[in-house]
């Protein structure tokens, strides 16, 4: 996840500590989905479970289950217990991803390093898979996450983070919002408040409830929930802030998706309001927000507060 750069930054073994959940998590994900079953008979039709299967393995780096699973940990339980929301978290994002790349909406032709599913399959079956994840996601969680309340507390949790004033409503904001700047004919045609909304929505509120659901499942106190979420608030901000900044500078080959697309859509990026060098600074501002956010739980916080700077210098 991170360049050579920041491996000074980091505690030890944090990098290895990530590989073996990533492991973890791409076992318990594979197990989850329907099997590809040929006969004609099958309840989840070949194409689809294949389509499911495509977007949701291999590739991908997993950062929504692995802050799930740090922070049941962070608050003293296990990621054992925290893995069936970690999956439902990554089935959630990854039928984002396979919705946002659609020609309706970013129209992209590679993710994770492979043809996006519409390109892969085709644009009916891409939707429905997306559709597949999203259920399958909830499935997950009602079935799987012990005690029941804690189950019924991350269903609500996942859905306000996913639903109409969480990812779904930042990536309907961010549809509107292309080319408004083009059209004024200045940088940009709205406040950096508006498209903090934007990116705190599409971005950020599928950051935020991976800690929020993983402090409720190890049974976590007010303030470790708050103190969490807080860390989560910050994080997810600053993750899509460099998300902007690698559609700039990054390298196609080392993030398996096209670089360039945000300025040739005319979307709103910080980058676009704040400059490079501001929206560098700004992200750096908000992995220290994150860090001291963790204040209240001691070294518990440590592999948390490791990650959040890492992501600052993340090349994928
Ligand atoms: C990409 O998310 C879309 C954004 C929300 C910025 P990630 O950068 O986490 O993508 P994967 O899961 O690693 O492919
Ligand atoms: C995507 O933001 C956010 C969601 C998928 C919800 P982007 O459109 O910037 O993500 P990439 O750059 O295509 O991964
Ligand atoms: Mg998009
Ligand atoms: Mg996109
Ligand atoms: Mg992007």
């Amino acid at each position: 996840m991170t360049s050579s750069a920041t491996r000074a930054t980091e505690p030890a073994g944090l990098e290895e500590y990530l590989d073996r959940a990533r492991r973890r998590v791409d076992e318990t994900l594979a197990g989850y989905l329907p099997e590809v079953d040929a006969a004609p008979s099958a309840l989840c039709p070949a194409r689809l479970a294949l389509a499911m299967r495509h977007s949701l393995l291999g590739g991908g780096k997993r950062l929504r289950p692995l802050l799930c699973l740090m922070a049941a940990e962070a608050c003293g339980g296990t990621a054992e217990s925290a893995l069936p929301a970690a999956c439902a978290l990554e089935m959630v994002h990854t039928y984002s991803l396979i919705h946002d790349d659609l020609p309706a909406m970013d129209d992209d032709d590679l993710r994770r390093g492979r043809p996006t599913c519409h390109k892969a399959f085709d644009e009916a079956t891409a939707i429905l898979a997306g559709d597949g994840l999203l259920t399958l996601a909830f499935e997950v969680v009602a079935c799987d996450v012990q005690p029941a309340s804690a189950a019924l507390r991350c269903v609500q949790i996942l859905a306000e983070a996913a639903g109409p004033r969480g990812m779904v409503a930042g990536q309907m904001a961010d549809l509107q919002a292309e080319g408004r700047a083009e059209a004024s004919g200045g940088p940009a045609d709205g406040t950096v408040a508006e498209l903090e909304a934007i990116h705190r929505r599409k971005t950020g509120a599928l950051l935020r409830a991976p800690l929020r659901m993983g402090a409720v499942i190890a049974g976590a106190s007010e303030p470790g929930v708050q103190a969490l979420d807080r860390y989560g608030r910050a994080v997810g901000l600053a993750f899509q802030i460099v998300d902007d900044l690698l559609d700039i500078e990054g390298d196609e080959a080392k993030m398996g998706k096209r670089v360039g697309k945000d300025s040739e859509l005319g979307k709103w990026t910080y980058p676009r309001f704040l400059g490079i060098d501001g929206s560098r600074e700004l992200a750096r501002q908000l992995a220290e927000e994150a860090v001291a956010a963790l204040e209240p739980l001691g070294s518990r916080g440590d592999r948390l507060r490791g990650l959040a700077l890492a992501l600052l210098e993340r090349d994928r």
